[in-house]
């Protein structure tokens, strides 16, 4: 075994023990088949407060098509680095290949493949750079392996309907109307993400990815069976390991429920570990409202005795400048208008 590039150490004090491998089953698995709408939304209502995490299952994303895409999603990462190249991401390319993702300044131990969800009315499938200073969001799409393109963009279109789905039971479940927050989304930007984390002999240095909390509405998370996904429990502050449920999607609360539901619900830091023996595959679909929607605190939950914690800012904005500090200093008592 050679020596770790110091790029991938983290600090003493987030290194993952050992111990905390072991999996536990904690974080609440949720029927989205359910006949009682109620019962539903407030089992989502007490996840989302409890945990900033769930699982959904019967959640009506067809098997076939989740199989089909895990099936690409290895095709392409086992081609040689050369080969991804051919569509990596840069300064001017947003979307597609990456080998070397940075968490707080950390290099992560996995590649990636991004890309935009199309072909709906919802996305528009080129932007130009603009002032928030983001690159050109078209997609990069590999020769190989064959209807790659179709095989990734019928799995969005899939993953999107739960997310409208999911946003709508949140939505209830805070009290407000379903469609409360469906404007945001025309012509939002909700990317996807295929996930490689190859096997790492230096599994108490380094991470899959560091600790962060995902900026969006919603994230909704395919893994395989290797497990290695941790959530900070809210209670205590230990990183609780997501059990692998077979079928099953990941849900979680981002950055922009937490400011919409006045820090009711919120986004939760998470992480992933790594193990010197097998490789692990995941998918994040992250549901992004457009960017020139103004983020606030909805006004059905601000009153006197619940006030506003966040002054209203612009989400293409906090996209592009965001880290956590800066999160916090949307708070209501950190900012100046
Ligand atoms: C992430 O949170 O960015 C990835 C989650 C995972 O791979 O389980
Ligand atoms: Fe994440």
């Amino acid at each position: 075994m050679g020596d770790i590039d110091p790029a991938f150490i983290q600090s003493t004090e987030h290194r993952p023990k050992l111990s905390t491998f072991v999996q536990v089953d904690e974080i609440p698995i949720i029927d989205l088949s359910e006949a009682s709408q109620e019962n539903l939304i407030s089992k989502i209502g007490n996840a989302c407060e409890e945990w900033g995490f769930f699982q959904v299952i019967n959640h009506g994303v067809p098997s076939d098509v989740s199989k089909r895409v895990e099936i690409a999603m290895k095709k392409f990462f086992e081609q040689s680095i050369e080969e991804k190249k051919k569509v990596k991401r840069d300064a001017v390319n947003a979307m597609g290949y990456h080998d070397a993702e940075h968490t707080k300044n950390i290099r992560d131990w996995k590649e990636v493949f991004d890309y935009l969800v199309e072909n709906t009315t919802q996305v528009p499938s080129s932007h130009e750079p603009n002032d928030s200073g983001l690159r050109t969001l078209t997609n990069q799409w590999p020769l190989y392996p064959p209807h790659f393109r179709e095989t990734m963009q019928e799995y969005a279109r899939e993953v999107e309907k739960l997310s409208y789905k999911l946003l709508e039971l949140i939505s209830l479940s805070l009290g407000l109307a379903s469609d409360k927050f469906h404007d945001c989304f025309k012509n939002q930007l909700s990317l996807l993400r295929l996930n490689h984390y190859p096997p790492c002999p230096f599994p108490d240095l380094a991470l899959g990815v560091g600790r962060h909390t995902d900026a969006g509405a919603l994230t909704v998370l395919a893994q395989d069976e290797i497990g290695g996904l941790q959530v900070k429990r809210k209670s205590d502050g230990d990183w609780i390991p997501v059990k692998p449920t077979p079928g099953a999607f990941i849900i979680n609360v981002g950055d922009v429920v937490q400011v919409w539901s006045n820090d009711k619900y919120q986004s939760v830091e998470h992480r992933v570990v790594v193990n010197t023996q097998k490789e692990r595959f995941s998918i994040p679909f992250f549901f992004y409202p457009s960017h020139h929607v103004m983020a606030k605190p909805a006004e059905e939950l601000v009153n006197d005795k619940n006030p506003a914690k966040y002054k209203p800012y612009n989400i293409g904005k906090f996209y592009a400048n965001r880290n956590r500090s800066d999160f916090n200093k949307r708070k209501v008592e950190n900012i100046q208008i």
